[in-house]
C-alpha cells in the first residue's frame, strides 16, 4: 500500500484516483500500511475516499508544446463532457459518450465526431429548490475574480434572458468587503474553476452568514469551495493546469445556460421556442468550436504580426463587450503586453486620446443590433491610424480592417464561447512568438489561496 500527500489532484493522477479531502483544521498520520485522521481536538475522525474520475492524461501535455494549447483544443470535448452531465436521460447521454473527440498526433488538431441530438433535457438532481423556492427569488448575485468572473459576465445576460431576474455580477475581493443587500430572496452564484480562491470562498461564507441559499460552480471535485456553498455544480473541463484559464471559462458558460433553461422551465420564465433555441445552439457549439480551432493558422500569423507591440485595446459592446475583457485578460497574463478592453461606446468619453498611428486595437462584432454602432467606433481608430483585427460572425460592409478572422454564427448570448476561441489562441501565439513560459506566467498562480 502507497499513500502521497498532495495539494492537488493531478500532482498524482498517475499513481492513484482515490482522495481522502482533509477540511481546515484536520490532518492525517500516514503510516506504512495505515492512514489515520485527526481534528484540531486531536480527536480520531472517519474518512471514505473519492474516487476521482479522470485520467492520468488528462493532466500531461499529450503531444502539445504547453498545455494552455492543449487546453484550448479540449474545449469541445469539455463542454460535451459538462453538458452532458446535466441532460437527464441514460439514453440520451450514452449518445455522447459514443462520440470521439481527440488529438490528431500529426497535426496536432482535435478530431470531432458525434450525433448531433438537440431534443435534450437538462436536469441537477441535486439542487432541490422547488418552483415555491425558487419563485421567490428576487436577485442573483454571481461572484467571483478573473476569468470566472468574465464568464459570469455572460452568465448574467442569460440568466437574465431566459428567468428574467435581475442579476448582478461582482469581483469577489470587492463583495467580500461591501455591505450587499442579499436575504432569503437572493441566490448567490460563486464560480471558481480551482474552487480554492480565498477572495471567493470569503465571499461564499459571507452571503451564506445572511440567509441566502448558495451555489458553487467548480471544476475541482472536493474543492473548498463545494464544503461551504449549498448546492455544487461541476464543469466537466478535466484538469486545467495552465495559468491561463481557457477551457474552465468556456465550460462555466455552459453550465450557467444549461441551469439556467433549467431554472427557466421550473419558472416558467421563457417560452418552449426561445429555450429550445437556447438548447440547440448549445448543443452545436463544440463542432463550431472544432471549425475554428481547424483555422487557428490564420490566427498564428496575425499574432506572428503584432507580437512586439507594447499597447493593445479591445472593443465591443454588449456581449462582446463581456468577451473583450476576457480578450485582453488572457493577452496581460502570457504575453506581457499591456492591454485595455473598453466599451465601445465608452471610446470617445476618454481612451479614444490613447489611439496613435500602428496601435492594434482588436474588435469583436457578433451582435448584429450593435455591428454597425462598434464598425462606426472601428472608423474611428483607423482614422486615427489604428490598425484592427475584427472576429466576426457576420459578412461586413467593405471597411479597411487588417484583419477580419470569422466564427460560426450562434445564438448572441452564447458567442462569447466562440469569439474567445480566436482570442484565446492569439493570446497564446503572441506569447509564442516572443518565446514566453506560456503555462507558467510570471508573478501568476493557479490558486490565488491567498487574498
Ligand atoms: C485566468 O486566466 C486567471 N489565471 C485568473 O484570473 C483566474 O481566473 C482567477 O484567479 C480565478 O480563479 P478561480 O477560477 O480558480 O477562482
Amino acid at each position: 500500500m502507497e499513500y502521497f500527500a498532495s495539494s492537488d489532484i493531478p500532482a498524482v493522477l498517475e499513481y492513484t484516483k482515490n482522495f481522502y479531502f482533509l477540511d481546515d483544521n484536520e490532518f492525517s498520520v500516514i503510516e506504512k500500511d495505515n492512514i489515520s485522521f485527526f481534528n484540531k481536538k486531536l480527536n480520531i475522525i472517519y474518512k471514505n475516499y473519492k474516487t476521482i474520475d479522470l485520467n492520468y492524461s488528462s493532466s500531461t501535455k499529450n503531444g502539445y508544446d504547453n498545455f494552455m494549447l492543449k487546453e484550448i483544443f479540449e474545449q469541445p470535448r469539455a463542454i460535451i463532457d459538462t453538458i452532458d452531465k446535466y441532460i437527464s436521460s441514460e439514453n440520451q447521454r450514452s449518445q455522447w459518450c459514443n462520440s470521439q473527440v481527440g488529438i490528431d498526433e500529426n497535426n496536432n488538431s482535435t478530431i470531432l465526431n458525434y450525433p448531433s441530438i438537440f431534443n435534450k433535457q437538462f436536469a441537477f438532481p441535486d439542487f432541490d429548490l422547488t418552483k415555491d423556492d425558487l419563485i421567490i427569488i428576487r436577485q442573483i448575485y454571481i461572484v467571483a475574480c478573473g476569468t470566472a468572473m468574465h464568464a459570469g459576465l455572460v452568465g448574467k445576460n442569460i440568466i437574465e434572458k431566459l428567468c428574467k431576474i435581475p442579476t448582478y455580477v461582482e469581483i469577489a475581493s470587492e463583495f467580500r468587503y461591501q455591505d450587499p443587500i442579499i436575504n432569503e430572496n437572493t441566490l448567490c452564484i460563486f464560480i471558481s474553476q480551482s474552487g480554492e480562491t480565498a477572495d471567493t470562498i470569503a465571499a461564499l461564507k459571507l452571503a451564506k452568514g445572511m440567509g441566502c441559499k448558495t451555489i458553487a460552480i467548480t471544476n475541482v471535485i472536493g474543492s473548498s469551495i463545494t464544503r461551504e456553498a449549498h448546492f455544487s455544480f461541476y464543469t466537466y473541463a478535466g484538469p486545467e493546469i495552465s495559468v491561463a484559464s481557457t477551457k474552465a471559462y468556456t465550460c462555466q458558460i455552459a453550465l450557467i445556460c444549461c441551469f439556467a433553461i433549467y431554472m427557466a422551465q421550473i419558472l416558467e420564465s421563457s417560452n418552449y421556442s426561445i429555450l429550445e433555441e437556447f438548447r440547440k445552439e448549445l448543443l452545436s457549439l463544440p463542432e463550431k468550436i472544432h471549425a475554428i480551432l481547424q483555422n487557428q493558422e490564420k490566427i498564428k500569423d496575425i499574432a506572428k504580426q503584432c507580437y512586439l507591440q507594447k499597447d493593445l485595446f479591445f472593443l465591443g459592446r454588449g456581449i462582446d463587450y463581456s468577451v473583450s475583457l476576457e480578450g485582453s485578460l488572457k493577452l496581460k497574463e502570457i504575453s506581457y503586453i499591456h492591454s485595455e478592453a473598453y466599451a465601445a461606446g465608452e471610446l470617445k468619453h476618454g481612451p479614444i486620446a490613447l489611439i496613435e498611428n500602428g496601435v492594434y486595437v482588436v474588435g469583436i462584432l457578433t451582435d448584429t443590433k450593435l455591428t454597425l454602432k462598434t464598425i462606426s467606433n472601428l472608423q474611428e481608430v483607423i482614422s486615427r491610424g489604428a490598425k484592427t483585427f475584427v472576429i466576426t460572425n457576420q459578412k461586413l460592409p467593405n471597411i479597411n480592417f487588417d484583419f477580419v478572422f470569422t466564427i460560426p454564427k450562434t445564438n448572441v448570448f452564447l458567442s462569447p464561447i466562440l469569439s474567445v476561441i480566436p482570442l484565446q489562441l492569439f493570446s497564446y501565439y503572441i506569447a509564442k512568438e516572443k518565446g514566453l513560459d506560456i503555462d507558467k506566467p510570471r508573478n501568476l498562480a493557479k490558486s490565488v489561496t491567498v487574498e
